[in-house]
């Protein structure tokens, strides 16, 4: 067990951080005191500590799921608005999607997976999207209107200005948010949460924390999302996420409607008025 002054934990931070994978990103200083907070507990020597946070915050941030090059993505967005044609929009939307996996997967299936979705919850008109990654620039595929607040949070810079210059353009709110959700969870009170594809991960950075950021969450649905399969096809994961997903409401009074789209379970997560505040 090592106990850090906040001084060392600051020049830790600031050593994992020089990485060239992270330059850039801006990731929230909170999201590296957190991990050394936490793994500090685990490891009598520096270096060990070191190096389990920097395997946490691989698994965290994730750069192999890929990414669009920000800047051009826009430049490309500007000029899809500039032509005024809805079809122009989605086809920028669709191709910068493509460019991340979690987004990517999704693309076959994006209106029959929101049709399924908005036709068990209804229509929200205040969404938190967390850990959004690039599934904002499927609002075209929501048939929402543009009174709509959506709230959409990630921990990576670049990729929460490139969405809020879309929602500027989209003709939304620019509510796109830098933060780590799990260490500061959102306040805003909303109709649905979207937490797509990201619990089993929260559960590799720390271990069963999903209970209480749900029940943080301010919102009367929540929408979880997981993979049925793995990244490479060649593992099923249905059974493993829905240990997941009930393991974490157990006793809680949630009300669960079980959806498949594609390859992506849903879990549309009724939050009881009974339900326990811990
Ligand atoms: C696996 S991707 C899923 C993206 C999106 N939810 C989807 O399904 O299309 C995870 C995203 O969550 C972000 N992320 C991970 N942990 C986070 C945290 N604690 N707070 C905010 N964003 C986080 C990552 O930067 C990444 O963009």
């Amino acid at each position: 067990m090592i106990k850090l002054t906040e001084q060392q934990q600051e020049d830790l931070a600031a050593q994992i951080f020089q990485s060239r994978k992270y330059r850039g990103l801006n990731i929230p200083l909170a999201t590296v005191q957190n991990l050394l907070t936490q793994e500090a507990d685990k490891h009598s020597s520096t270096r060990a500590l070191v190096k389990a946070v920097r395997h946490k915050m691989h698994n965290i941030v994730a750069p192999y799921l890929g990414d669009p090059e920000y800047s051009m993505a826009e430049r490309c967005l500007q000029k899809a608005f500039d032509k005024h044609d809805p079809a122009e929009v989605r086809l920028a939307c669709s191709r910068l999607m493509g460019a991340h996996a979690s987004t990517r997967e999704r693309l076959p299936v994006l209106q029959e997976f929101y049709d399924a979705i908005f036709s068990t919850i209804g229509r929200p008109s205040v969404i938190l999207d967390l850990a959004c990654g690039l599934n904002p620039l499927a609002y075209p595929w929501m048939n929402l209107p543009l009174s709509t607040q959506y709230w959409a949070y990630d921990l990576h810079q670049p990729r929460v200005d490139m969405l809020n210059r879309y929602f500027g353009l989209q003709g939304l709110q620019p509510l796109a948010r830098h933060q780590d959700i799990l260490v500061e969870p959102p306040q805003i009170e909303a109709d649905v949460a979207f937490f797509f594809k990201e619990a089993h991960r929260f559960e590799q950075r720390q271990r069963g924390c999903n209970r209480a950021f749900w029940q943080a969450v301010n919102s009367r649905m929540l929408v979880v999302t997981l993979p049925a399969v793995s990244l490479t096809g060649k593992h099923q994961l249905a059974d493993q996420q829905r240990n997941l997903v009930y393991t974490t409401i157990d006793d809680l009074p949630w009300h669960v409607t079980e959806l498949c789209v594609g390859t992506e379970l849903i879990f549309c997560i009724e939050k009881g008025y009974g339900a326990k505040k811990e």
